[in-house]
């Protein structure tokens, strides 16, 4: 009898080994080679008959052709609704609400006409009705519904029934018992997500397929199929905090920039129409370290708060701990305080953080994280009413910031009553009443404002 080929596949990168290997030499990742059965021959995908190339020139674009959800966080985060035949990605960790959001989804597609399939290969039909009395979903929708883990048998059902949207409930429980790899090894995934994919091209359906992702990244998932499909979701927040946000990392058809945010309530995940007043944490007065910035998230203005702690430093090696901005802008103003303005940051430990797990991209924290930082050394608060923005440069000097009238009216719209900008936007400010602008050029211009 001939023998089963196996060999050591990383299920981070898929980098092939004959031995299972601690490190993966490719990716650099720990831990991630899991033995599996080689299969000689790659699975046939049906080419689609009858394809001809047409000329660029002769291809018409439909005026509306995305389906809306009517979730309009959702909608908005993926680029206005869903495009058909195109096949979404909701990765996240376990528990953080997938199931949730997209049951909630379906509903409202079935209130809008759409024909949808959602298929649960985790839990019983029974559970997913408990889930969907909880959701408030009427007993008389019209969505189908599954529990099926063979990706043939779905397969088949997807042609019978012709659904506009299908929801796959998660890619990791799908298998094709031909695949001698057990559900949710890398090959498996990957060959079930590909026969997805060309069915939903074909056929001219939507898939949205919820992957797992594990914090060791250990089990082949969202990851490996970020190139298969045509946008990538991921659900994020704090399991033991109320809020979620949806972010996208990849989108064919939209932006990557927008965000959507969510609360997981009672009855699901309720739409947070105004996010910023659920990142700026209460009682602000007084609190050392603690700055709120107005930074530009997609085509949103979020109020965020940014806070550092500094501590003495007794090892030698002062530690720089950055959650939420970027580590090497930190660095750099960690840099700017200490070596130009003389704040001892090298004997101290710096902790910055932006409240609520939001993630700042744009420069334009800079100089609230600067004054945060200054802030704590010199155990002085800052003003609660005051916001900042800006981008600090290596000399210290304070350089302008995009959309500054968008996000100086969302600062007064949440009551601020004093703003610091850079003096770069000077020209473009408009009459705004009711909060104080003040333009600075130097960092340190607005750490004296700030009387610290
Ligand atoms: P779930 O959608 O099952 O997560 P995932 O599919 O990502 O694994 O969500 C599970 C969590 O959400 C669970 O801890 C309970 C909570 N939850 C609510 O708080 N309210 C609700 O209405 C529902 C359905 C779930
Ligand atoms: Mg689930």
């Amino acid at each position: 009898m001939k023998k089963a080929q196996i060999a050591y596949i990383c299920q981070n990168c898929e980098y092939r080994a004959p031995k299972w290997l601690g490190k993966c030499p490719q990716c650099e990742s720990y831990n991630t080679f899991t033995e599996e059965i080689i299969q000689s021959k790659r699975y046939e995908v049906k080419p689609i008959i009858g394809a001809k190339p047409v000329l660029f020139s002769d291809i018409e674009l439909k005026d509306e052709t995305r389906i809306k959800t009517g979730i309009e966080e959702y909608d908005r985060a993926i680029g206005g609704g869903l495009v058909p035949g195109s096949v979404h990605l909701l990765g996240g960790d376990p528990g953080i609400g997938k199931s949730t959001l997209t049951l909630q989804i379906a509903d409202q597609l079935s209130k809008n006409g759409h024909k949808i399939l959602y298929v649960s290969a985790e839990e019983s039909a029974a559970q997913l009705k408990i889930r969907s009395a909880r959701l408030g979903i009427s007993n008389k929708s019209s969505i189908y519904v599954i529990c099926e883990t063979q990706l043939d048998s779905i397969r088949s059902c997807v042609r019978d029934l012709e659904p506009d949207v299908v929801i796959i409930d998660s890619i990791q429980m799908i298998y094709k018992p031909e695949i001698p790899s057990a559900p949710g090894m890398i090959t498996q995934v990957r060959e079930c997500a590909t026969f997805m994919t060309h069915d939903a091209k074909e056929m001219n359906t939507t898939f949205i397929i919820i992957g797992h992702i594990t914090k060791e990244g250990t089990i082949a998932g969202p990851k490996t199929l970020e190139h298969l499909v045509d946008a990538v979701f991921y659900l994020e927040g704090d399991r033991y905090q109320s809020f979620r946000i949806l972010r996208a990392i990849k989108n064919r058809y939209g932006p990557t920039s927008e965000i959507a945010v969510f609360e997981m309530t009672l009855k699901g995940l309720e739409e947070v129409k105004n996010p910023s007043e659920l990142f700026l944490s209460e009682n602000r007065d007084g609190r050392t370290g603690s700055v709120v910035t107005a930074s530009l998230v997609g085509s949103r203005v979020l109020l965020s708060e940014i806070q550092s702690l500094t501590s003495p430093c007794h090892s030698g090696f002062p530690s720089r701990r950055v959650t939420g901005l970027d580590h090497q802008r930190i660095h750099q103003l960690i840099a700017v305080l200490d070596s130009k303005y003389g704040f001892p940051l090298s004997h101290n430990d710096v902790f910055v953080n932006v409240v609520g797990g939001i993630r700042i991209e744009e420069p334009s924290a800079d100089l609230p994280a600067a004054i945060a930082i200054a802030s704590s050394l010199k155990r002085k608060s800052v003003d609660a009413s005051t916001c900042t923005i800006g981008e600090v440069g290596l000399s210290g000097e304070v350089r302008p910031v995009n959309q500054i009238n968008l996000r100086i009216n969302e600062a007064k719209k949440l009551g601020f009553k004093k703003i610091i900008v850079p003096k770069g936007n000077s020209k473009e400010l408009s009459v705004i009443n009711d909060i104080k602008v003040l333009a600075v050029s130097q960092l340190i211009d607005a750490i004296d404002l700030c009387n610290l």
